[in-house]
């Protein structure tokens, strides 16, 4: 079949397959309308209803929600422990030898780890940070490779009631420092090292280098993975394994209020600094709990493998939280999907067998342009459900996905949500909703998101608009750590009295939600957030730099890539040896997963009257590579002319 008869081949609405109806936790869509139903006539009630029977209680709450706009207290009055309903709760069940955790390194070692060998090293650690005088309340930082010991660290912090803040690892010193300081970080949980294609990725050294200037940290544990030499700092740095010597295993979880901070987590906003978003316990781990049974229909039987890092708001809610809430065995594979070829991801499928299967556009684009022949040396047969996350999915992606990877009978819940909504809200039950290719399809029970224009009104069906919230979810983030006044402002001012989603979507006659992307300074490349202002503020620190813009350019593979139009300082000349420079001093100001596809100089950029950069413009040169949209309030036209000019002789 040519590319364009398997694009005409897309049905316009793909029904469940009959048998997976048959088995769903929620079959068909009168099972989903009453669902639904039931969260609008009273919400309260409804999320009540679940928080008492879905998680285990020391002590219940008295009131379901206290809404103070736009802040939310849910299940007040409530004692619980996130890591005792994800970890204890289960070893008292038949699930105790049951894998929790299923873990393949990059060099193939492997280790599977059952429910009650987890609680035993979650309680050894959280010993470990007994012993180091940690104490509810502190916060650490983990900074550590796709291995069991990350979920490890984050369910021993929540044990004690320290919020964890977990760094991807393909962030620099600085972007590590940045978080560790505004945190004020105790303590930094680490590793030697980690493989990443074959090369050890130093997480260490990284840390060595940020904790320099962090006063506030007194202890760095460090996990020996890779065994590759470094320095232990007497005094300040722990190896895990010494610690671990001497760990009690009788370390309880300590009964906390359900609005306890469970962790921040930080993401790229509109300006250079990110934003600590800040998830409490009770009200995020009930809505992941739900999602993983709503939208990943899980099983007891199920091999339920998400392949995003712990670094991302995925990780958190999918990796870890809702999958070990509901007793689910969970898969890690802690290297590169092209290592040591490109079918690893589907020699572990079939190693384990999965069953279902949760990744994102970027990585199916990237495959597909491997060839299928990599999937098909692999049988895929246990696969039931396949998901995708961090940005729309294109047709070509869906329906290769579809077809060589779920073998036509496997649904796709296409995923909508945000570092700060916690947990899914816009997506298909796999056993009811008729699916629509591209589109993330109704809302969840209790969510209900609505499209507006720039004065808060609905817009019709059908019509692009903003998408917002106007009621509190209770996995939503409570707050920016240590900036109320930028949460206000970020999410709750644009539209009044709504939380605004920064995303452009549609609706359409059936209600299906279609996100059309980011409509701040926000760009999405390979599915992880990039802040356009925070590249800008790393370009501009580099000493011959005068000014820079940064605007997100499609890309084939990751939707979009970083394009940055950099003005350069008087008399500095090389414009070849700078933009290698500038690429590296990017990757090295905030990680090597930000360094920019493109480099262009300019004399000048265009800027309205008052001295904005108009970006706009510049996206549709890198988009359309003309300019048709509005400049009346450009200040200079030739600025714009020389810059489309310049793509033409491209
Ligand atoms: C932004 C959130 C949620 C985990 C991964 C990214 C975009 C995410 C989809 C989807 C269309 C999507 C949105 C959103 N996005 N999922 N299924 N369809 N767009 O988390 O870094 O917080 O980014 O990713 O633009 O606002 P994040």
């Amino acid at each position: 079949m040519s590319d364009a008869a398997k694009l005409a081949a897309i049905p316009t609405l793909v029904n469940p397959p009959a048998d997976f109806v048959a088995q769903a936790n929620i079959s068909g869509m009168e099972a989903y309308r009453a669902l639904y139903q039931t969260a609008v006539n009273d919400p309260g009630a409804f999320w009540g209803g679940l928080a008492e029977k879905e998680l285990d209680w020391f002590q219940r709450f008295e009131k379901a929600l206290d809404w103070q706009a736009p802040f939310a207290k849910w299940f007040q009055g409530g004692k619980m422990n996130v890591s005792y309903n994800c970890v204890d709760r289960h070893t008292k069940t038949a699930r105790k030898n049951k894998a929790a955790i299923i873990f393949e390194g990059e060099p193939g070692d492997q280790r599977i780890i059952t429910y009650q060998e987890l609680h035993r090293l979650v309680c050894r650690f959280a010993s470990s940070l007994l012993h180091l005088d940690l104490k509810t309340g502190d916060r650490a930082i983990i900074y550590m490779p796709m291995i069991p010991e990350a979920a490890i660290a984050m369910l021993g912090c929540a044990r004690l009631g320290i919020p964890h803040s977990v760094v991807f690892g393909g962030f620099s010193a600085e972007a590590l420092k940045a978080r560790i300081q505004d945190l004020e970080a105790k303590v930094v949980i680490t590793a030697d090292a980690g493989w990443r294609r074959g090369k050890e990725i130093r997480l260490k050294d990284a840390v060595d280098e940020a904790v320099k200037s962090c006063p506030s940290v007194e202890s760095v544990i460090v996990y020996k993975r890779t065994g590759c030499d470094v320095v232990m700092q007497q005094g300040r740095d722990h190896w895990w394994h010494v610690l671990d010597e001497t760990a009690r295993e009788d370390v309880e979880a300590v009964p906390l209020d359900s609005e306890h901070p469970l962790y921040v987590l930080y993401t790229s906003g509109t300006t250079g600094k990110p934003k600590g978003i800040l998830h409490t316990s009770a009200g995020y781990l009930l809505q992941a709990t739900m999602t993983m049974k709503w939208v990943f229909d899980i099983k007891e039987s199920d091999t339920y493998w998400c392949t995003a890092d712990v670094g991302w708001v995925t990780g958190h809610s999918y990796v870890v939280y809702g999958p070990l809430s509901v007793g689910a065995t969970t898969l890690m594979y802690e290297g590169a999907p092209d290592t040591p070829a490109f079918d690893r991801w589907w020699r572990i499928v079939d190693k384990y067998a999965v069953s279902i299967f949760y990744t994102s556009p970027t990585a199916i684009r990237a495959l597909i342009r491997q060839g299928d022949h990599w999937p098909e040396r692999h049988k895929l047969s246990t696969i039931r459900l396949l998901g995708s996350v961090g940005e729309p999915i294109n047709p070509a992606a869906w329906e290769w996905f579809h077809r060589v990877i779920g073998h036509n009978n496997c649904p796709i819940v296409d995923t909508w949500w945000q570092t700060e909504t916690g947990a899914i809200l816009i997506a298909p039950m796999p056993g009811a909703t008729p699916l629509k290719p591209g589109s993330g399809t109704l809302p969840m029970p209790g969510i209900q998101p609505q499209i507006v224009d720039n004065a808060g009104n609905p817009v019709d069906d059908g019509k692009e608009g903003y998408l917002i919230l106007r009621t509190p979810w209770p996995s939503m983030l409570r707050t920016i750590w240590g900036d109320p006044e930028r949460y206000k402002e970020q999410y709750w001012s644009k539209v009044p009295g709504a939380y605004f989603t920064g995303d452009a979507a549609r609706r359409d006659k059936d209600g299906y939600f279609w996100v059309l992307g980011r409509v701040d300074d926000v760009m999405n490349v390979s599915g992880h957030r990039l802040s356009t202002m925070e590249i800008e503020s790393a370009l501009v620190r580099h000493p011959s730099v005068a000014e820079a813009a940064v605007v997100g350019k499609p890309h084939e593979i990751t939707g979009q890539a970083v394009c940055c139009f950099v003005t350069l300082k008087k008399g500095i000349g090389d414009h070849e040896k700078l933009g290698v420079e500038l690429r590296q001093w990017v990757a090295h100001e905030i990680g090597p997963f930000a360094r920019p596809e493109e480099i262009r100089f300019s004399e000048a950029l265009p800027k309205t009257r008052s001295g904005k950069i108009m970006r706009r413009l510049l996206r549709e040169i890198v988009t359309s590579h003309t300019v048709v949209g509005d400049v009346t309030t450009l200040e200079d036209m030739n600025v714009i002319t020389t810059l489309a000019a310049q793509h033409d002789e491209d």
